[in-house]
């Protein structure tokens, strides 16, 4: 089924795309690498290739969509129509929103927004009239519900949600059999923590629990095998955060705000000019190879109940609301009884 399979990741020289790439790899995929780092892509295609798949590596910029466009047009004419087109690659910079420039928010927001938009349309412009083909939006929990000093990153989180939504039921309308799917990741343990632009006076962390990078993938990976479905949640703390947010979002407000700040940061202190990869890729500024790992290696879990979640996120949702809504029915029944027995009295 997944043989000489053609696979497109944004994203792929490191964290969760480099391993989702390594993975496709070892079902012998033939794999497409776009990112901007020579040494990350040159990694990552040693990955791939050691995996038993074949590698395409092309430096791109996601935020440009004449280079996106020419990567797809590459892709073709070197392995063939596309069958899968994951998107991945995001950044972002960690201050809170009266810290941010206007130029660094529409940076963060060109790249990982409209880095996806261009990825679908590229992607949609081949498989639509072929009609067939999965793409893949790598999301987040924060795509649902945003957390404070990442205004623009949760930004582009939750606009990656909306314009996916409405492709969605206009592939539904056109009856296409090209899918696309969300699949809505928790903490990871990649690079960003060490290279994305921060204004913290301390080094940031994902929030725990932290996942590493390889549960991240099996979910990708997991979603381009079944796209049809509209979202999938890995991990307990993405099924924990969102559905928090359908039943109390004001108290996650206050929540959030109250540990908000502290959670997102390890005791390390850091330098206020640290490099990063906002503009440039971190790769062309020190010569290294990041790799797929974060720096918490230590903290991070090698597994998730991710499948048995995916499966059933609708029966979980559909339970917690009945459960609410059963709640409700009854503490108002009781306020009715307790009304009858006052007039009675
Ligand atoms: N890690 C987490 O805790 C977490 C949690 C939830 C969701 N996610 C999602 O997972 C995805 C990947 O996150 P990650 O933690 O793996 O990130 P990461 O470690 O920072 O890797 C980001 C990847 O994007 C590439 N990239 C950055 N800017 C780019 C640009 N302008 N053009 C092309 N490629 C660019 C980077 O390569 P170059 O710098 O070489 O271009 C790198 O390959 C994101 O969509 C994120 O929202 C992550």
């Amino acid at each position: 089924m997944t043989d000489r399979q053609v696979v497109v990741i944004t994203g792929a020289s490191a964290g969760i795309g480099r391993a989702s790439a390594q993975l496709f790899g070892a079902r012998g995929a033939q794999v497409a690498l776009l990112a901007r780092g020579r040494a990350g892509l040159d990694g990552a295609a040693k990955d791939v290739e050691n995996a038993g798949g074949t590698a395409l590596p092309i430096p791109t910029d996601v935020a440009d969509y004449e280079q996106v466009h020419a990567a797809a047009r590459q892709v073709e004419d070197t392995f063939g129509p596309i069958d899968v087109w994951v998107n991945v690659a995001f950044t972002s910079v960690f201050a809170p929103f009266h810290e941010i420039t206007p130029g660094e928010f529409r940076r963060v927001t060109e790249v990982s927004y409209l880095g996806f938009v261009y990825g679908t349309m590229v992607a949609l412009a081949r498989m639509r009239p072929r009609d067939r083909g999965a793409i893949v939006q790598v999301g987040s929990a924060l795509g649902q519900r945003s957390i404070p000093l990442q205004s623009a990153y949760c930004g582009a989180k939750h606009a990656i949600n909306g314009f996916t939504e409405s492709l969605r039921t206009e592939l539904m309308h056109e009856g296409s059999n090209v899918h696309v799917t969300v699949v809505q990741m928790p903490a990871v343990n990649t690079p960003q923590f060490s290279w994305v632009l921060s204004r913290l006076p301390r080094h940031p962390q994902p929030v725990p629990p932290i996942y590493q990078p390889e549960v991240a993938a099996r979910g990708v990976v997991f979603a381009a095998d079944h796209p049809q479905r509209k979202q999938y949640w890995v991990g307990a703390s993405t099924v924990g955060t969102l559905l928090g947010q359908k039943i109390a979002p004001a108290l996650l407000d206050r929540y959030l705000a109250k540990t908000g700040y502290q959670s997102q940061q390890t005791g390390e202190k850091v330098k206020p000019d640290r490099l990063h990869n906002l503009w440039e890729p971190l790769d062309s500024q020190d010569g290294h190879d990041h790799g797929a790992h974060g720096t918490f290696n230590d903290r991070a879990h090698s597994r998730a109940g991710q499948l048995w979640f995916s499966h059933h996120a609708r029966l979980l949702v559909t339970a917690t609301l009945t459960a609410t809504g059963a709640a409700a029915w009854l503490r108002s029944g009781h306020r009715r009884q307790d009304r009858s027995t006052d007039q009675r009295a």
